[in-house]
C-alpha cells in the first residue's frame, strides 16, 4: 500500500489497484503549489466533512477522474446535485467497497459545505482490506470514542491524525488518540497550513518519541510504503 501526501489534511491511498483520495485541498493551499491537482488519480474521494480545507478540490477532480464521494449522507447528497456520484454513509455504518471495508466513525468537530448548507456530522474513516487497515481522524477532539475502534476494527496498521491544535486536538492529545487506537505508528496532518495550526517539529517528534512512538510529519509530495 502506497500513502502520498498533497498537503494539508489530503492523502492519497493506491491499494490493490485502487486510488482513494482523502479530503482534497490542495488549489486554496499555498504550500502545496507544487502538486499538479489535475494529475492526481482517484477511483473514490473520501470526505470526512464539509469544510472548505477538505473539500475544495472534489468537483474538480471527480469530473476528470470519475471518481465516487464517500461521506455522510449530506455531504454526498451536496455532490450529487453538481452530478457527483456518490456512496453515502452515517455514524457507525460500515460498507463493502470493491478496494475494501470503510467504516464511518465519530469525530468531534463542526461541519459546513463552502456555501452554508448544513454538512451533516463531521467523521473520520477506519479503512480496511486484505493488505491494510488504516484510521483516517478528519478534523476531531480527541474523543473516548476512539477507544472503540480497535474493539469494531482490525488492528490497525497506522493511523493518520491531526496534530496542529487550535481547530482539531494537538499533538499532546494526539498521543493519547494513538493509545486510544492501540495503533503507534502515526502519520500526523492538519498543521503548518496556515497561522493557526503552525507546530515545533521538535517538540512534535519528542512527544511522540517519549510516549515509545512513532510520527511521521510528512512533507507534501512524500510518498510512505505500508
Ligand atoms: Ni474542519
Ligand atoms: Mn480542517
Amino acid at each position: 500500500m502506497k500513502l502520498t501526501y498533497y498537503g494539508h489534511a489530503c492523502f492519497g491511498v493506491e491499494t490493490k489497484g485502487f486510488h482513494l483520495l482523502f479530503d482534497p485541498f490542495i488549489t486554496g493551499n499555498e504550500l502545496a503549489s507544487a502538486v499538479d491537482v489535475d494529475a492526481i488519480p482517484a477511483d473514490y474521494i473520501l470526505l470526512s466533512h464539509g469544510h472548505q480545507d477538505h473539500v475544495l478540490d472534489v468537483e474538480r477532480i471527480a469530473k476528470r477522474s470519475g471518481a465516487k464521494v464517500i461521506s455522510n449522507f449530506e455531504i454526498v447528497s451536496w455532490f450529487g446535485n453538481k452530478g457527483l456520484e456518490g456512496h453515502p454513509m452515517n455514524h457507525g455504518g460500515k460498507w463493502n467497497f470493491d478496494f475494501g471495508t470503510v467504516k464511518y466513525v465519530t469525530a468531534i468537530h463542526s461541519s459546513v459545505l463552502p456555501d452554508g448548507t448544513y454538512g451533516g456530522n463531521p467523521g473520520g474513516f477506519v479503512v480496511w482490506n486484505e493488505e491494510v487497515c488504516f484510521y483516517f481522524a478528519g478534523d476531531t477532539a480527541l474523543t473516548t470514542d476512539m477507544q472503540l475502534i480497535p474493539k469494531l476494527c482490525p488492528k490497525l496498521d497506522f493511523c493518520i491524525l491531526p496534530v496542529g491544535d487550535n481547530f482539531t486536538m494537538g499533538y499532546e492529545e494526539a498521543v493519547l488518540a494513538a493509545d486510544f487506537v492501540d495503533c503507534s505508528k502515526v502519520v500526523a496532518c492538519h498543521f503548518d497550513t496556515f497561522g493557526f495550526i503552525r507546530i515545533d517539529q521538535d517538540e512534535v517528534k519528542k512527544a511522540f518519541a517519549d510516549a515509545g512512538k512513532s510520527v511521521i510529519l510528512p512533507t507534501i509530495g512524500q510518498e510512505l510504503a505500508f
